[in-house]
């Protein structure tokens, strides 16, 4: 455990903040608390300091190249590669009800596109057995969706990620058109991010096929957890919700591959529409309402 490299991203506050904590507590020699904003990031260890944590910092902004590869090259140099890669840098639509193209663009940009950047530079420096943990949602469960032709092309054996990127752009370019048919969803609150929650679980399995090496990669939904994406809803804290991710990353048997945990540590077949795991956004309101925040 204390030769360990573990990158988390999006962690100076939230979940991930709770996830590097989780870590620390748990004796991993070198844990990254990653964040877009170095005052932020720096804050943040300082709390973590306080506390008698010691995590170390790098800048990382998930959508931006040159800050991935900067961060993959340093890793790289440090360490010679990395143990775990933590992708839990999200962001949600700024109105929970009302989907636009901008909104949209820049929630599926964080969510879903990063990984694919973070793929590119960070994916060669994982070492032999590695283990990456995407931070999806149960916005991210199939059954968000009722477009029979998504879920039978989404859930196909021989997925590629071809059919992932074909399937935002089939989004963007309906919002962008005003062409979105409501019919094609199980709810339409939140949508731009379920879209690209539901692309993040589907990358995951075609991330898993494709590695190798014996490394293995899952995806979670963490809980409906009281963070600022949540404005402080919720039904759990971010101690509880660290749970899951920090025992897919240090615990769970490295057999299993491709999968999809919920916020309980049990895995759920996310082909499965009959399994309803999708967000009720009427839990949500009433979460809100409760904590007077509407
Ligand atoms: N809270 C829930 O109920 C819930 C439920 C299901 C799934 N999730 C998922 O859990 C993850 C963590 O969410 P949270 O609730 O902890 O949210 P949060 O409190 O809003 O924290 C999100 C973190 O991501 C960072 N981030 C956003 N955009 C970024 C970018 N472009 N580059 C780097 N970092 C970026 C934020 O940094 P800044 O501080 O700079 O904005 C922040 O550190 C997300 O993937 C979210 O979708 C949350």
């Amino acid at each position: 455990m204390a030769d360990k490299v573990v990158v988390v991203t999006g962690s100076n506050k939230g979940i991930g903040y709770g996830i590097v904590r989780e870590l620390c507590k748990r004796g991993v020699g070198h844990v990254y608390l990653t964040a877009r904003d170095v005052k932020r990031g720096k804050e943040a260890i300082d709390n973590l300091n306080k506390e008698g944590f010691t995590p170390l910092f790098h800048q990382l902004e998930v959508t931006d190249k040159n800050s991935v590869k900067a961060f993959a090259e340093y890793l790289k140099q440090k360490h010679g590669g990395l143990d775990i890669l933590i992708n839990n840098a999200g962001l949600i639509t700024s109105n929970f009800t009302k989907t636009t193209y901008e909104d949209s663009v820049q929630v599926i940009n964080v969510n879903y596109y990063s990984i694919l950047t973070i793929q590119e530079y960070m994916f060669p420096i994982l070492k032999d057995n590695a283990r990456v943990i995407n931070v999806s949602s149960d916005c991210g469960h199939i059954s968000n969706l009722k477009n029979a032709y998504w879920i039978d092309r989404l859930t196909k054996k021989d997925l590629k990620l071809e059919d992932v990127n074909a399937f935002v752009n089939w989004f963007l370019n309906s919002v962008k058109t005003g062409t979105v048919n409501d019919e094609d969803f199980t709810e339409t609150p939140l949508l731009a991010y379920r879209i690209s929650k539901v692309a993040l679980c589907a990358l995951t399995r075609v991330q898993q096929k494709q590695v190798g090496r014996g490394i293995s990669i899952n995806s979670l939904h963490p809980g409906f957890v009281k963070t600022n994406m949540t404005k402080t809803a919720g039904f759990l804290t971010v101690e509880e919700a660290s749970q899951t991710p920090v025992y897919l990353a240090l615990d769970i048997d490295q057999s299993v591959k491709g999968k999809y945990f919920w916020f309980d540590k049990t895995e759920k077949e996310w082909t499965d529409t009959n399994l309803k795991l999708y967000c009720v956004y009427k839990v949500f309101e009433n979460s809100l309402n409760e904590s007077n925040h509407l």
